[in-house]
């Protein structure tokens, strides 16, 4: 349950994409403000959550009592099964089937409550329905709060893949409350952490430095620490949306560890959680990146001892054949090779095009 407090105070970051702008609130019992937040920030009378089975029980009152007390018209929830198998087109289609049954307008919102899998359906949603609906996310998983929820990628998977259908749809608002991530259970806390080191690598050496003396892990509690390393992942996700918010450019470095981080998930069937596989593709290249000669050895081991502060793994026991058959059906791939990120420092990271044999050097050196 989500109540009034004081704990952590309350950090605006504001988003300025080329089609959109919007704040993302960052707090804690920011659930409470959300229908203030989303009456400011959208439009419309009406709006209805859109959330699954796992988040809806806890936080949907929450969140529809204060829509309400905001002088929304809510409409009966629409609540799918929780779990990336309900990523479908099929569970799309009977999003989009309820949203029409439900007779929301075109100046009508959708607010998405949950993780990563409820922000990237419900945002595909909005940006279909009636040809694009206003969307307000608001993740509860830290996942989906450092990532997922910010930038305007929406997607649901197909047979051949992961995302492989989707639209970019920016948010009106994002309101992440760190108080939901209190019944977030401990594993897939520490997983999302895969993300938060890798933003850090990115832009922040000084909060990489921070986590690996003092783990995430330690304090998912600890709500004053939790918005402040939120807040901090965001902007550094807002800064890399606002200069390329179509992944023509430098939106390509958030892609780091997840060339090598996307295949060891997809050899384990996606029963590895996604950020323990980035954290261990982020170690591997950055080892490969110094044993090249293009970062430092100190980069790597600086890296590696974040993610191992975390309980992340640093490598994985995949054959390198079956990692390179993954990588070779990548969707990010390009004609004959592939944009990989390579952390020439902390705090300072390049995209580099290389072959699929130079690819294939790499991994076996990051091995
Ligand atoms: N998660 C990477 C991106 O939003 O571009």
């Amino acid at each position: 349950m989500i109540e009034k407090g004081r704990e952590g105070a309350e950090r605006l970051v504001h988003v300025s994409a080329a089609s959109a702008d919007y704040d993302v609130t960052v707090g804690a019992g920011t659930l409470l403000e959300l229908g203030r937040i989303a009456r400011e920030a959208a439009g419309g009378s009406r709006c209805c959550v859109v959330s699954e089975t796992n988040v809806a029980p806890l936080y949907a009152d929450a969140a529809e009592a204060s829509l309400a007390r905001a002088g929304y018209d809510v409409a009966r929830r629409i609540v799918f099964s929780a779990g990336e198998q309900s990523k479908r087109i099929g569970t799309l289609g009977e999003i989009l089937e309820a949203l029409a049954e439900r007779e929301l307008t075109r100046g009508d919102t959708v607010v998405a409550l949950g993780g990563g899998v409820t922000g990237d359906m419900a945002g595909l949603a909005a940006a279909l329905y009636l040809r694009g609906v206003d969307v307000v996310q608001v993740p509860t998983s830290l996942l989906a709060m450092v990532d997922s929820s910010v930038g305007g990628k929406t997607a649901v998977d197909l047979s051949a893949g992961k995302n492989l259908a989707g639209a970019f749809w920016q948010p009106a608002a994002v309101v992440a409350d760190v108080r939901c991530l209190a019944s977030v259970p401990a594993d897939l806390f520490r997983d999302s952490c895969g993300e938060v080191v890798k933003h850090a690598v990115l832009a922040d050496a000084a909060l990489l430095d921070e986590l690996t003396a003092r783990p995430l892990t330690a304090d998912q509690l600890d709500e004053r620490r939790l918005v402040d390393v939120v807040a901090r992942n965001v902007a550094i996700k807002r800064d890399v949306v606002n200069a390329d918010e179509r992944e023509s450019g430098v939106r390509q470095t958030l892609n780091l560890g997840h060339t090598i981080g996307h295949a060891i998930e997809a050899a384990s069937d996606f029963a590895r959680g996604h950020g323990s596989c980035v954290a261990a593709g982020l170690c591997m290249m950055a080892r490969a990146c110094a044993r090249r000669g293009w970062c430092g050895g100190e980069t790597a081991a600086r890296i590696e001892a974040c993610v191992a502060a975390h309980g992340l793994p640093t490598g994985c026991e995949v054959p390198v054949d079956e990692l390179m058959r993954y990588m070779a059906h990548d969707k990010k791939r390009r004609g004959g090779g592939v944009n990989i990120v390579v952390p020439v420092e902390v705090g300072g990271c390049e995209v580099r095009r290389v072959s699929l044999e130079e690819l294939r050097e790499l991994v076996e050196l990051g091995c």
